[in-house]
């Protein structure tokens, strides 16, 4: 028997517990400082400690005598929670602070890039005021990104061009309250992430997923955590070849290389441009939708690879099941730009027939759910192609009530074919 710690209380880290749940073998705690209801079901027991607080989770980790453990969220890898961990002898799947640096601090990212001539590398520069950084949006060429060093949830990035004008992006550094930036060339194309498990400098790849960042149909609005995601049947997307899926393993390989001690999920955003694909940012630890997505599919026992790692084993075959997957996220209204927190969740979300109902940020109080200012819950359908698979969540998610927005249009064939459409406009097809 294994006791596993499983730090977070997403969406992700739901999904993280169902695929440890799975397993005969497995005791499941979990920690987190929102009682994820879905999470607490799963568990052998549940303690409210903050992702950030490293002492609290090594505390909570001896009292029930963890094996192992599972970081979800990055603010808790930032926070060293599992360097804490190892050092009390809790083997932990996530990467120490020094190598989430490669999600945490965007600046390190680049540079590390540049410094180990990993391919797929925008042009970029650093800066450290503001004020220098504003100035060169105003003067460059171009379009650009304009990023805040450090972690702001997947909302502080501002691309012009597509989102806002460069003066506008530039006002936009100039009165925040970040110093370090990071300015790159605007990339062109359709977004995918490939996630990789990582341990003793070997890496076991999944199926590619796209996600949704911006918070409207349409790919309107501001950008968000993640409003819902979809896979193929097979590794790649439908506008993606396999060499396109080849060459974004071949950069995760070149980062593990260079990071020998890296352990967890390596998580790499890449935009596929005419010329193949760049590095859009990497994370180090499993998407949120996209967690959602691959563990369904995971046929080997999550678990299996979690022993493997700690054991100094070869990390064990990755077989997928060869469905689709279909995720939407349930936000509450206002999301992301002024949530209404505190809203009585009253949904009655239909979990059974090929599809899976995922509670992320909700408060679970003695007389019921409610929402938090962050995305309340998702479903993901499960199906023999992307259509078959969206018409499952769209039947879970019938009778979600007043209160809450969905994307409808993900996973959609008219949007999947916009998709193909425009990597083929983009490369010349
Ligand atoms: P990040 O926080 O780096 O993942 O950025 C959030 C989102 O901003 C990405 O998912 C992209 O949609 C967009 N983005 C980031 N960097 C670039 C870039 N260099 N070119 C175009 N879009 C970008
Ligand atoms: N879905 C994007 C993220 O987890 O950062």
């Amino acid at each position: 028997m294994e006791t596993v710690l499983l730090v977070g209380g997403g969406g992700r880290e739901h999904a993280i517990a169902r695929a440890l749940s799975a397993a005969d073998d497995c005791a499941l705690y979990a920690c987190a400082s929102n009682r994820n209801p879905g999470i607490a079901e799963s568990a052998d027991g549940f303690a409210s400690v903050g992702e950030r607080d490293a002492d609290g989770v090594v505390e909570y980790a001896a009292s029930v005598d963890a094996d192992l453990a599972v970081v979800g969220p990055e603010a808790a890898l930032e926070a060293g929670v599992a360097d804490e961990l190892d050092d009390a002898g809790v083997y932990t799947f996530g990467p120490h602070a020094a190598e989430a640096r490669i999600e945490t601090d965007k600046a390190y990212q680049r540079e590390f890039m540049a410094d180990h001539d990993v391919p797929g590398t925008p042009e970029f520069e650093t800066f450290d005021s503001a004020d220098a950084a504003a100035e060169y949006v105003d003067s460059v060429d171009g379009d650009v990104a304009v990023k805040p060093a450090g972690l702001t949830g997947g909302k502080g990035v501002r691309v012009t061009g597509d989102q806002v004008t460069r003066a506008e992006a530039a006002d936009y550094v100039r009165e925040s309250d970040h110093d370090e930036w990071v300015i790159e060339e605007r990339l062109v194309g359709e977004e995918f992430t490939v996630q990789a498990f990582v341990a003793n400098g070997e890496m076991r790849t999944t199926p590619a997923v796209q996600d949704h960042k911006r918070a409207y149909e349409g790919d309107e609005g501001p950008n968000t955590g993640g409003m819902g995601s979809y896979t193929d049947t097979e590794l790649t997307l439908p506008f993606m070849d396999e060499g396109d899926y080849d060459d974004a393993v071949a950069v995760l390989e070149a980062v593990v290389d260079a990071l020998p001690d890296y352990k967890g999920v390596l998580y790499g955003q890449f935009m596929l441009t005419a010329e193949g694909p760049k590095v859009v940012e990497f994370n180090a630890r499993f998407g949120d939708p996209e967690a959602m997505n691959t563990l369904p599919v995971l046929e080997t026992q999550f678990l299996d690879v979690l022993t493997a790692a700690r054991d100094g084993d070869p990390l064990p075959d990755l077989a997928f099941s060869g469905e689709a997957t279909v995720c939407k996220y349930a936000v509450p209204a206002g999301y992301p730009t002024d949530p209404e927190a505190g809203a009585r969740i009253e949904v009655d979300v239909d979990g059974g027939d090929g599809a899976l109902l995922f509670y992320a940020s909700v408060d679970e109080r003695d007389d019921g759910l409610y929402t938090t200012t962050s995305r309340s819950f998702a479903v993901v359908g499960l199906g023999d192609s992307i259509a078959a698979a969206e018409e499952r969540a769209e039947a879970a998610l019938s009778g979600v009530g007043d209160g809450f927005r969905v994307r409808h249009d993900i996973g959609t064939e008219r949007l999947v074919r916009s998709r193909v459409d425009h990597v083929a406009e983009l490369r010349g097809e």
